[in-house]
C-alpha cells in the first residue's frame, strides 16, 4: 500500500482540484475585471485525467472539477464519466464535485448526475436579480442559476451548495435574505470572506465582511445553533434553531483554517499549485509534454507537496500577491 501524500507539516493531502478552463461567462467583482483579462488556457480531457489518476494513486480521495466557467467546455460530462472510474487507493470510488457559476447548468444537472457527480456548488452573491447582475456584470443571469439550483437538487446532488462571497457595499444586505433562501430552497448557503484574489486589486480589511458580522446579523432573523465540522473542512457549519436550513461561514480571513488544510490544485494549464496564496506554480503538463512516466509524475508531485506552504498571509505587512488571480488557479 503506498504511502499517503502529506506535506512536511503533516497535513494529508486528499483533495484534489482541477480547473478545466479558465474562461468564463460571468465577470463577478470580486474575482474578475470588467474586460476580457488574460487567458492561460486549457489541455485535452485526457491530459486532466492522467494526472488525475496518478493523484488519485498517491491517496486523493476528493476530486473537485473547478474553472473559470467548467460547464462552458463541451466534453465535461464525459469527463465525469471517466473520472468516477478512478478508485482510491483503498479501493473505493472517489467523490467527484464540481463548481459553477449555475449559469449552464439547468440542462446539465442531470446529466452529469447520470455520469458519476456527486455535488455540486453553485456560486451566487445575491437573491435578487438586479443586485445579482451588479455582481456579476451580466444581464438576466439570475432566473438561469436559479433554475440550475432547483435542477440540481431534483437530480439528487445533493447537498447542493449555494456559495456567496460577501463585499462591503456589495451584498452585505443579504444575508437575512440569503438565510431565508436557504430555509425555502433546501440549499446549504456559505458565506465567504472576501480575499485578495482578484484582478482588479480592491480588496483591502474595510470590504471583508468578517464571520462575527455575519452572525451578528443573522441572528437579528433566527438563533443559530452550531454544528460540527470536520477538521479539513472550510467552512463552520450552522442550523437554525427549528432545524430548517443550514448555513456556513467560510473564514480564511477573519479565522484561517491553513492548518488543516488538505488542498492542492491543478490550473487549466496544467501548473500545480500548493497554496491558493502560491507566488510559483510547478509545470506538470511540460514534464508529461516531455515524456514522463507516471511514476516520474508521482515522483514530481510528491516534491512539490514537500514544498506547500504553511499559511497564507492575508491581511500582515509581509503579504505578497498570488502570483495568479482565483479565475486562473480554480476556486
Ligand atoms: P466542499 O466544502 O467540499 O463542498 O467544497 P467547495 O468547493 O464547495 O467548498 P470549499 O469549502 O472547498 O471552497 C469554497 C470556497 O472556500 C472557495 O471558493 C474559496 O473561496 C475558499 N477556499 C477553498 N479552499 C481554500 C483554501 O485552501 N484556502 C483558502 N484561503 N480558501 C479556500
Ligand atoms: N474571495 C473569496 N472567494 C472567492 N471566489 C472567487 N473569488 C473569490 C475571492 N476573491 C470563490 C467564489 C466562487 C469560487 C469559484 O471561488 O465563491 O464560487
Ligand atoms: Fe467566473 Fe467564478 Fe470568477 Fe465569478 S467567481 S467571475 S463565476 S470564475
Amino acid at each position: 500500500m503506498p504511502v499517503p501524500l502529506t506535506d512536511k507539516f503533516r497535513r494529508p493531502i486528499t483533495d484534489l482540484r482541477i480547473s478545466i478552463t479558465d474562461r468564463c461567462n460571468y465577470r463577478c467583482v470580486y474575482c474578475r475585471t470588467g474586460n476580457e483579462g488574460a487567458l492561460y488556457g486549457d489541455l485535452p480531457f485526457a491530459d486532466y485525467l492522467r494526472m488525475a489518476r496518478v493523484f488519485v494513486s498517491l491517496g486523493i480521495k476528493k476530486v473537485r472539477i473547478t474553472g473559470g466557467e467548467p460547464l462552458l467546455r463541451n466534453g465535461v460530462i464525459e469527463f465525469v464519466r471517466e473520472l468516477s472510474k478512478l478508485r482510491d487507493i483503498d479501493g473505493e470510488p472517489i467523490e467527484i464535485a464540481l463548481t459553477t457559476n449555475g449559469h449552464l447548468l439547468a440542462d446539465m444537472a442531470k446529466p452529469l448526475k447520470d455520469a458519476g457527480l456527486r455535488r455540486v456548488t453553485v456560486s451566487m452573491d445575491a437573491v435578487d436579480p438586479e443586485r445579482f447582475a451588479r455582481i456579476t456584470r451580466v444581464p438576466n443571469g439570475y432566473d438561469n442559476v436559479l433554475a440550475g439550483i432547483r435542477a440540481s437538487r431534483q437530480a439528487g446532488l445533493w447537498p447542493v451548495k449555494v456559495n456567496c462571497v460577501l463585499m462591503r457595499g456589495f451584498n452585505e444586505d443579504q444575508i437575512i435574505p440569503f438565510g431565508m433562501f436557504a430555509r425555502e430552497e433546501a440549499v446549504t448557503v456559505r458565506f465567504i470572506e472576501f480575499m485578495p484574489l482578484e484582478e482588479d486589486r480592491k480588496w483591502s480589511p474595510n470590504t471583508v465582511i468578517a464571520l462575527d458580522e455575519i452572525l451578528q446579523r443573522m441572528a437579528e432573523y433566527r438563533p443559530l445553533v452550531e454544528i460540527p465540522h470536520q477538521r479539513s473542512e472550510t467552512a463552520r457549519r450552522y442550523c437554525f434553531d427549528d432545524g430548517i436550513g443550514e448555513i456556513g461561514i467560510i473564514a480564511p480571513v477573519s479565522h484561517p483554517f491553513c492548518g488543516h488544510c488538505s488542498r492542492i490544485r491543478v490550473t487549466s494549464d496544467g501548473k500545480i499549485r500548493t497554496c491558493l496564496f502560491s507566488v510559483w506554480d510547478h509545470d506538470l503538463h511540460e514534464l508529461m509534454r516531455r515524456g514522463a512516466s507516471d511514476e516520474d509524475l508521482a515522483d514530481f508531485i510528491r516534491g512539490v507537496v514537500e514544498k506547500k506552504e504553511e499559511r497564507h498571509h492575508i491581511g500582515e505587512p509581509d503579504f505578497v500577491p498570488a502570483s495568479r488571480t482565483m479565475v486562473h488557479i480554480g476556486g
